[in-house]
């Protein structure tokens, strides 16, 4: 399974630490933002990795992480999304070095406490289709809400102004190789973006999303708030355990 990691978008919600850099670069306790997401999937046994970044300081990411040797890989590859188009229009970008394998896609903003690996294995073993992971939050509303029916997910709403569970659906994603096509179908959406929610609820109407809960905190850093306690819960308790 290959890694991708989205560090693409303009950060406006972090304006004006965003403004003349990425806000993957950022720091989050004692580290830069970026590190957390590359030790996810490597953690997760994942060393085949491309990042997808944009923006002015996007050549700041190979000055930093070059071709990944502090992190024990032999190489790294990058590519550059032009403008803010959606989590979705990001992923696109990464069609030719997926080459028809599954990958797994990890938010550049999201953190997490644990390790994925389980997650990964399972999603080895379901051989196509799709499988996100879920976390109970106290405010859903921010985030990609499933709606479930049991142990079922029927759909996810993106930003539901009355979420139907207390889950988030976290960044972090596995997709089989017709992720590019379902792309392909999708239409901007109120904000402007090809959204994943609906690249997750395309999965989900042809029953093939998979769930699973993710253990350990879990967190994404794109707002005030939420870097502020990224930063104290990497301070607290460590990330990426393994
Ligand atoms: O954090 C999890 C949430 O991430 C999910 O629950 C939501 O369903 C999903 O839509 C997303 O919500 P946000 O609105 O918080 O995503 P945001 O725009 O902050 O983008 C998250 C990351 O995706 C960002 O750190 C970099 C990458 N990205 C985003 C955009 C808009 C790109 O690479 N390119 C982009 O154009």
């Amino acid at each position: 399974m290959k890694g991708v990691i989205l560090a693409g978008g303009l950060g406006s919600r972090l304006f004006p630490l965003t403004k003349i850099t990425n806000k993957h670069l950022l720091p989050v306790y004692d580290r830069p933002m970026i590190f957390y997401p590359l030790q996810t999937l490597i953690n997760a046994g994942i060393d085949d990795i491309m990042i997808v970044t944009g923006g002015s300081a996007a050549g700041e990411f190979l000055r930093l992480l070059g071709n990944g040797k502090e992190f024990g890989l032999k190489h790294l590859n990058y590519t550059y999304q032009e403008g803010e188009g959606g989590i979705a229009d990001a992923l696109r970008l990464v069609e030719h070095f997926a080459d028809d394998q599954p990958i797994c896609v990890v938010l550049g903003d999201n953190l997490i406490e644990r390790n994925i690996r389980s997650a990964a294995d399972d999603y080895k073993r379901q051989g196509k289709g799709a499988k996100i992971l879920l976390k109970k939050v106290p405010d859903p509303e921010r985030f990609g809400v499933p709606v479930l029916e049991g142990s079922r997910v029927l759909e996810i709403e993106e930003k539901p102004k009355t979420p139907k569970s207390e889950f988030a659906v976290i960044g972090v994603y596995f997709y089989d190789h017709t992720v590019f096509d379902v792309i392909r179908t999708l239409k901007p959406s109120g904000r402007g973006e090809l959204e994943i929610t609906d690249v997750n609820n395309h999965y989900i109407g042809k029953g093939t999303m998979t769930w699973g809960e993710l253990e350990g905190w879990w967190t994404d850093a794109g707002t005030f708030e939420s870097l502020l306690r990224a930063s104290n819960m990497v301070a607290e308790t460590g990330a990426n355990k393994i």
